[in-house]
């Protein structure tokens, strides 16, 4: 491949957590550095449920003054917000047109609705689709997401496939970039992080709110002096994130040991995290500092991304006859 052109997106439904963090943004800030990167904040999809403008608008601030802080650096990434570029849209009502109804069907957060009862809306329904256009538009070759994402990634390669085969050679198909590592990062209670659980840990809260939601991560009842169990331990996954191997490896004997609280453990798993982010909150701060920047990058993100999606439109377009 030559310069593999890189896409992701993480929507602006609250503050990004760890999962959002080790699932995505690392990835994609280290992806940066190996071809041409676009990552947007997928404001249009979060239209799915933030209802109240004020939130959105300020979410979709806060995700990109977050991504900054942790080393997305505008001078090689091109970031941009969804809505900026509202050519997405039309790619998307072009890929409905190809899209078989039973494909949606499958898909993971329809079918939660449904289980759960919720009417879903068109917009959630449709949402793979928009999903696809975003990857589309921008000939992306590679995805970096966390494992949830990986199904919608393979309803943009079947729906690259079936333009091609209906239009000629016109799109690119994607890969999806799933880390084993991190690809599902398990939240306060073991289950996978997520804002709809309410279970996460957002990347730059204040140092007492951190320590509060660390020591009310899910335990068994084992008591102090009891060996336990660290595989299966939330608190260890999470400590792996963040800790050197020695470190980890002590937190693994000293489970096996017993003699030792689940609130300890917490206690270290607490100055680990708050240790990893403090380069990165120390730059959020210099960033906020100065609203004026995070503005900047965006808007020129939004042009450089138009400037891309224009001329992939223009040939879609052409292909299909609509001009
Ligand atoms: P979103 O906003 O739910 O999540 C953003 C990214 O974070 C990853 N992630 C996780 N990874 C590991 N463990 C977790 N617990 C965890 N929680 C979240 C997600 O996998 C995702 O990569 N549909 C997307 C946004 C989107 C998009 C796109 C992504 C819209 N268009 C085009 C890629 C390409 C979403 O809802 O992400």
């Amino acid at each position: 491949m030559a310069t593999p052109r890189i896409l992701s997106g993480i929507k602006p439904t609250g503050k990004p957590h760890i999962g959002n963090y080790f699932g995505m943004m690392r990835p994609a800030i280290e992806w940066q550095d190996r071809g041409e990167a676009f990552y947007f904040i997928a404001d249009y999809h979060a239209l799915t449920t933030v209802r109240d403008p004020k939130s959105l608008r300020e979410f979709s601030r806060g995700v990109a003054l977050d991504f900054l802080a942790c080393g997305l650096d505008p001078a090689k990434a091109v970031l941009f917000r969804q809505s900026d570029v509202p050519q997405v849209t039309e790619l998307s009502w072009i890929l409905s047109c190809v899209t078989p109804m039973p494909m949606l069907e499958n898909c993971h957060a329809y079918k939660d609705h449904l289980a759960n009862e919720k009417i879903p809306s068109h917009g959630l329904f449709a949402y793979p689709v928009l999903m696809a256009a975003d990857i589309l538009l921008y000939d992306s070759n590679v995805v970096p997401v966390g494992r949830d994402q990986k199904q919608h990634v393979e309803v943009t390669r079947d729906l690259a496939h079936k333009i091609n085969a209906l239009y000629g050679k016109i799109l690119t198909v994607p890969e999806a970039s799933i880390l084993p590592e991190t690809e599902t990062i398990p939240g306060l209670d073991g289950r996978k992080m997520s804002k709809s659980y309410e279970n996460t840990i957002e990347l730059f809260p204040e140092e007492k709110a951190l320590r509060k939601k660390i020591m009310s991560i899910t335990t068994d009842s084992a008591a102090v002096e009891e060996p336990k169990e660290p595989a299966t331990s939330s608190i260890v996954a999470l400590y792996k994130l963040f800790a050197s191997e020695a470190d980890l490896r002590r937190m693994e004997d000293d489970f096996r040991a017993g003699g030792i609280g689940y609130g300890e453990f917490k206690k270290r798993l607490f100055e680990a995290v708050w240790a990893y982010f403090a380069p990165m909150r120390a730059r959020r701060e210099e960033l906020a500092r100065d609203p004026g920047e995070v503005d900047r990058v965006l808007k020129e993100g939004a042009q450089r991304a138009e400037a891309v999606a224009i001329i992939t439109m223009q040939r879609i377009r052409h292909a299909i006859g609509l001009r």
